[in-house]
């Protein structure tokens, strides 16, 4: 396996072969947990990995130098994943000095005992730290993904240590974006961006704006592959994700009880389907919460459907909202649909949160009662007609 990224700096990351569930986030293709060993006159290790892995993060960096040697441990984020092995390394390495945002510091003091004999070193954006040849400069990101996140970079490498930003859920023995299927990580790493980061847009936006002041030619993020031959690709990818830039997209997503709902939502997506419009007609008990975040990242027109049950929604689609709700997709327009019975409560529910999502209502809720009657499913077909022509207009502007 190729570890070096540029001479005396190589990935000593763990590649997690078999994780599934990342804090319910569906990771089909596994994970990595990358960390990074800096060599100069002085060395410095980039973040760590997620526990229980310390042991094979000391192992790998027992293959380029001794671990009592260190001389920094930059942590760029306190979550878990990145920093949750810092404990193992300090306990090797009791001089090293920890840099990190004074943000950063207060949580790893949070989750570590016995951290008052740490050597910690405040850092802010503009700081910098001279290893020799190489220097370390830190550029603070709040909100990429906590408060407390800063990015490292070495001008003389021209090499960003961005954690999560840009990363993607996948486990290759390959280290590098030129070593695999593009269109792949491409697509994971929009899933990354949809589920981890989509509603710190506004942040991310700020932080592209401050890194396109540096010279980049690699970005090594803390997840998946280490961008170098595809580095337009993926900022220019990330600047349209910053803003939801719409496409030309219509998502039907439904749960139905005794498949009206279902039938409604087939209409809806019968009517939507003209020429230039991708539509998607989403069941939500045969997807996952994070496939459907990634499919609404760049959804133009979304219907959401449900049957009554109990007189609200169905369960899956109040998980489904909550997640989505929380996630706050922007640039959105849509309408809610169902079917009930003897009462009403589905397709309202659903109208209600797709209100605090800010989700323009471009029709009332289309109902139907026991069973879509063919002027019902006529109905369905206009409205999807109506979200197909929605995302015409906004994406032709
Ligand atoms: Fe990779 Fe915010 O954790």
């Amino acid at each position: 396996m190729n570890t070096q990224l540029k001479e005396g700096i190589n990935w000593v990351g763990y590649i997690d072969w078999n994780v599934r569930d990342f804090h319910s986030y569906v990771t089909s293709y596994g994970a990595t947990y990358n960390a990074y060993l800096v060599q100069d006159e002085k060395t410095a290790l980039i973040d760590t990995v997620k526990p229980p892995y310390g042991k094979q993060l000391l192992d790998n960096i027992a293959k380029y130098t001794d671990i009592g040697k260190l001389d920094y441990i930059v942590i760029n984020h306190a979550e878990m994943d990145h920093a949750g092995s810092l404990s193992v390394i300090v306990e090797k390495c009791p001089q090293a000095t920890i840099v990190c945002t004074a943000k950063c510091k207060t949580i790893l003091e949070a989750y570590n005992d016995n951290t008052a004999d740490w050597n910690f070193k405040i850092v802010k954006s503009g700081d910098e730290i001279s290893l020799g040849k190489k220097t370390l400069s830190f550029l603070e990101t709040p909100m990429v993904h906590w408060p407390e996140s800063m990015f490292t970079y070495i001008p003389e490498d021209k090499l960003l240590f961005s954690m999560d930003g840009f990363g993607q859920h996948y486990a290759s023995i390959n280290r590098f974006d030129d070593e695999v299927n593009l269109d792949k990580i491409m697509y994971e790493a929009e899933k990354y961006f949809a589920n981890i980061v989509m509603l710190y847009g506004k942040n991310i936006f700020k932080v592209l704006e401050a890194a396109a002041k540096l010279e980049i030619e690699m970005i090594a993020p803390a997840h998946g592959v280490i961008w170098r031959s595809n580095l337009d690709k993926i900022i220019n990818a990330y600047k349209e994700w910053v803003v939801c830039k719409p496409k030309p997209k219509v998502l039907v997503i439904y749960d139905t009880m005794w498949e009206s709902t279902k039938k409604m939502g087939e209409a809806i997506v019968e009517g939507a389907s003209i020429k230039g419009v991708e539509v998607k007609l989403i069941y939500i008990r045969a997807s996952s919460l994070t496939d459907i975040a990634t499919e609404v990242l760049g959804a133009a027109a979304i219907a959401l459907g449900s049957s009554t049950l109990n007189m609200g929604m169905m369960p899956m689609m109040g998980a489904t909202l909550t997640y989505l709700k929380g996630l706050r997709p922007a640039n959105k327009a849509g309408f809610a649909f169902g079917s009930g019975g003897w009462g009403k409560g589905g397709a309202e529910e659903i109208d209600k949160v797709m209100s605090e999502m800010k989700i323009e209502r471009l029709i009332e809720p289309l109902k139907c009662k026991w069973k879509p009657s063919k002027e019902v499913l006529d109905e369905c077909r206009e409205a999807g007609l109506l979200l197909a022509q929605r995302t015409l207009d906004v994406t032709s502007k």
